[in-house]
């Protein structure tokens, strides 16, 4: 398996394309989200909505890159909660070219030791309900429903998972 960086997303024009590049290659969780349609992406609309994620205090938007300098996934983190205080996975989301190469896995693992080495003792997000794929992904990875509630940016029905750190 090939080594994947993370740095933060600086939002230049290339890595903007690199974003969207990202998220059109996963059309069926585009649809399934109901945030961006992958047939006439929203590009602008998706850098302002990527600027305020990343400008919200302790979050972090990054892009993942493998050895080759190609970028193979977008990572969304938020280290505080404001209502569980958890650290949280806002997005996870790795290039269509790539699903099924251990790349979510090695990502979702460096996200899990960024927060067991700064003290936390546990790690949440949301997977929404019409990714069923997803919710496969997070239990192969050990992670437990813990809610079921709908989102609050969009309301849509969401399913809450936990991964002790321990
Ligand atoms: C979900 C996602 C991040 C998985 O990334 P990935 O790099 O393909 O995952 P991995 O290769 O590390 O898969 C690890 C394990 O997860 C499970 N898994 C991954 N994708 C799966 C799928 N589509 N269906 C069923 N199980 C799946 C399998 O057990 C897999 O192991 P295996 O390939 O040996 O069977 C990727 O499909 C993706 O970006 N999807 C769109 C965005 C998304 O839904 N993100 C999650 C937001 S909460």
């Amino acid at each position: 398996m090939s080594t994947i960086s993370l740095t933060p997303l600086g939002f230049a024009q290339q890595e903007m394309a690199e974003v969207v590049d990202l998220y059109i290659s996963n059309p069926e969780y585009c649809r399934a989200a109901g945030e961006y349609d992958p047939d006439r992406f929203p590009a602008d609309q998706a850098e302002a909505d990527l600027r305020e994620e990343a400008a919200v205090d302790g979050a972090e938007v990054m892009l993942a890159r493998d050895a080759r300098g190609r970028s193979v996934g977008l990572l969304s983190l938020l280290d505080r909660h404001p209502t569980d205080g958890f650290p949280w996975i806002g997005l996870l989301l790795v290039h269509g070219r790539q699903h099924r190469q251990g790349i979510g896995s090695q990502l979702a693992e460096a996200v899990e030791e960024r927060f067991r080495s700064r003290g936390h003792d546990g790690l949440r997000l949301a997977v929404l309900e019409s990714t069923p794929a997803a919710l496969d992904f997070w239990t192969s990875l050990g992670w437990r429903e813990i809610a079921r509630r709908p989102d609050v940016q969009h309301g849509r029905p969401c399913i809450v998972m936990h991964k002790p750190l321990t």
